[in-house]
C-alpha cells in the first residue's frame, strides 16, 4: 500500500500527540514528537546553567548545540517511542512545567530551529510519518500529503493538562497552566521564525467538543481518502 506523509501543527495541549500517536498505531507509521525534541534541548540548557530564571544565553547555547544528541527509541512493550538527550532516557523530564515555561523562547531561536528541522526532515524520508508540532506542515513537510491542523480552546486545553500532570503527581494550578498555554500560544504564533499558522491545504479539527474517538475517525478517514488518491 502507498505510504504517505501526516503533518499534524496546532497550538499546545490540543491533543496532537494522542491522534498522531493512534494513527501511526493503526497505520503501522512511525509516530514522531517534534516538541519532545524542543522540550529535550531546553532540558538541557537547564541543565547546564545556560538558562535559568534570570538567565537566557543564546550565545552560549549556539555553541553548545553540536554537543547535544538526540536519539528516538521504542521498545515493542513501550506505549511510545521515548527521547534520549545524550544517551539519557529524558521523556518524563521534559514534560514538566519548568520545561514548559522555557521552551517556547528556546524554540524561536534559528540555529535550533536548524538543527532540529533537519533531523526531522530525516525521519520523514522514507515516507510512512507520522509528525507533530508547529511548523510540520508548513515547514518541515511542505509536500506532506495529509495536513491536519488542531485547535480546541485554552481552557479546555488547560484542563486536560492539569488532568495528565495531576494525574503523574505534578503539583500545579489550573491557573498557572492556563496562563502557560496562553504565553505558549503568543511566542509560537508571533516568532520570526517558522511562527505557527495552519498550512493553506491543512484540515482543520477543532476538538472543544469531541471525544477523542471521534477525532481519532475524523483523522483516519482524511488519511484513507490521501492513501487511496483521494
Ligand atoms: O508540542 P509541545 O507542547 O511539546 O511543544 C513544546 C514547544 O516546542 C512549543 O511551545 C513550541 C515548540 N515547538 C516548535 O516550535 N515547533 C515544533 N515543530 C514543535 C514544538
Amino acid at each position: 500500500m502507498k505510504k504517505i506523509t501526516i503533518a499534524i501543527d496546532g497550538y499546545s495541549s490540543t491533543g496532537k500527540s494522542t491522534v498522531a500517536k493512534q494513527l501511526a498505531d493503526h497505520l503501522g507509521y512511525v509516530y514522531v514528537d517534534s516538541g519532545a525534541m524542543y522540550r529535550a534541548v531546553t532540558l538541557y540548557a537547564m541543565q547546564h546553567g545556560i538558562i535559568s530564571k534570570d538567565k537566557f544565553d543564546i550565545p552560549e547555547l549556539k555553541e553548545a548545540l553540536p554537543s547535544i544528541q538526540l536519539k528516538f527509541k521504542k521498545e515493542p512493550h513501550w506505549e511510545k517511542a521515548r527521547i534520549y538527550l545524550n544517551g539519557n532516557d529524558v521523556e518524563d523530564e521534559i514534560r514538566n512545567l519548568e520545561v514548559s515555561k522555557f521552551v517556547s523562547p528556546i524554540a524561536t531561536i534559528h540555529e535550533v530551529r536548524v538543527k532540529l528541522v533537519a533531523q526531522q526532515q530525516q525521519f520523514g524520508l522514507e515516507k510512512g510519518v507520522v509528525m507533530d508540532g508547529r511548523d510540520i506542515g508548513t515547514v518541515v513537510f511542505p509536500e506532506a500529503e495529509l495536513k491536519i491542523f488542531m485547535n480546541a480552546s485554552s481552557v479546555e486545553r488547560a484542563q486536560r493538562r492539569l488532568k495528565e500532570l495531576l494525574d503523574r503527581g505534578d503539583s500545579v494550578t489550573f491557573n498557572e497552566i492556563l496562563k502557560n498555554i496562553e504565553e505558549r500560544d503568543f511566542i509560537d504564533t508571533t516568532r520570526e521564525d517558522s511562527p505557527l499558522r495552519k498550512a493553506d491545504d491543512a484540515i482543520e479539527i477543532d476538538n472543544s467538543e469531541m471525544n477523542l474517538e471521534d477525532q481519532f475517525h475524523v483523522a483516519l478517514q482524511l488519511a484513507k481518502d490521501r492513501i487511496a488518491g483521494r
